[in-house]
């Protein structure tokens, strides 16, 4: 194993809500160095609350797709490991189709153009089980075929192409990383922000929670915490040259289920607004955990029942209510 103690590390998109996670459990675990380049599209200051007292904290508030910016920003600072956390929402490619397809393509462009020039020596890639579309099996391995329903998730798929031809032809020490569904406090409850926080946010401000569609689509809900740990590990393990390694937990959840659960545990007796369903959502998305078992020696610690407490306790506390 290699430790990333004493390396230094840029986070892209480091302020946001799994990036800024994974920057604090950097600190944690003696990085020499954590830079974030994030240009705050959606990332938040307070998220990095916690990174700034650390003197090893370094914030860039840059564009992360431009390759003279990061050329600077990875010499300046010595740069060893790039996690590539950095996107524009799915909700994002509903409205601006074109740059939410075009960010994730050109920071992976930008990286490869770093790493095959010796500007830093390895990336850990964020992907995303949305790369996968809905599953034409479960649960869904590796080798189950891309199919992205929106341009946000054809962004990803683009990008682990780009990312995975560049590593065969030029050897490059790179790990792809697909998560499933990550959940946990911090995650974006504004403009754009997924199921858990708009519910969340809607409850607390009198407003309705909302089903779009049916309620059948599911998906594989895993705790940030333990997404964090599995990427920490996709650099601590050696000899995983190109890996496409999935983080889930291998269970499905209902959505209609997910939204009910979390009117009982505000005690939110009100109504629940229908609305058609998403164009383009989804249907089903469950993950095999074989091969992050098999490479990373890594299985996910927290229950959805435990997980799910921490981060409704800690939406609940942001919007003002006393549990
Ligand atoms: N949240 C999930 O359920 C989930 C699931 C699978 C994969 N992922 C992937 O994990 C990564 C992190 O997701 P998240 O949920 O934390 O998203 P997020 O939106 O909270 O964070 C993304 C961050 O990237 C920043 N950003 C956007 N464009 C940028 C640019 N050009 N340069 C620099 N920074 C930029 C944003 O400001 C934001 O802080 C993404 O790559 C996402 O695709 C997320």
């Amino acid at each position: 194993m290699r430790s990333i103690k004493d390396k230094n590390v840029l986070v892209t998109g480091g302020a946001g809500f799994i990036g800024s996670h994974l920057v604090d459990e950097l600190l944690k675990k003696g990085a020499k160095k954590v830079v974030v380049v994030d240009n705050f599209f959606v990332g938040k200051m307070e998220n990095l609350e916690e990174a700034k007292k650390h003197e090893n904290f370094v914030l860039y508030k840059d564009d992360a797709s431009d390759l003279g910016t990061m050329e600077a920003i990875c010499k300046n600072e010595k740069i060893d490991v790039v996690y590539n956390m950095a996107t524009m929402a799915l909700i994002y490619s509903f409205f601006n189709p074109y740059t939410a397809y075009m960010v994730n393509v050109k920071i992976a462009e930008t990286l490869m153009q770093l790493m095959m020039n010796n500007k830093f020596k390895t990336l850990i890639h964020m992907s995303s089980s949305e790369a996968y579309g809905t599953a034409l099996y479960a649960p869904m391995d590796e080798n189950h075929p891309m199919n992205p329903t929106t341009p946000y998730a054809a962004g990803k798929a683009a990008a682990d192409l780009l990312i995975k031809s560049f590593c065969n032809v030029y050897n490059l020490d790179v790990v792809i990383i697909r998560p499933f569904n990550n959940y946990g406090p911090r995650q974006n409850d504004q403009a754009l922000a997924a199921i858990i926080p708009i519910t969340a946010k809607r409850i607390h401000e009198n407003g309705k929670p909302v089903i779009e569609g049916d309620g059948e689509q599911t998906r594989d809900f895993i705790f940030v915490k333990d997404t964090v740990r599995g990427l920490i590990l996709a650099y601590e393990t050696e000899n995983l040259n190109g890996e496409i390694i999935n983080l889930g937990t291998g269970e499905e959840l209902k959505i209609k289920d997910l939204i009910d659960g979390i009117c009982k545990y505000y005690d939110y007796k009100g109504e629940i607004e229908r609305r058609p369903e998403r164009k383009a959502d989804v249907r089903r998305l469950c993950a095999s955990s074989e091969k992050a078992k098999t490479l990373l020696n890594f299985t996910p610690e927290y229950t959805f029942e435990e997980g799910i407490k921490i981060t409704l306790d800690w939406y609940g506390e942001k919007n003002g209510r006393n549990n």
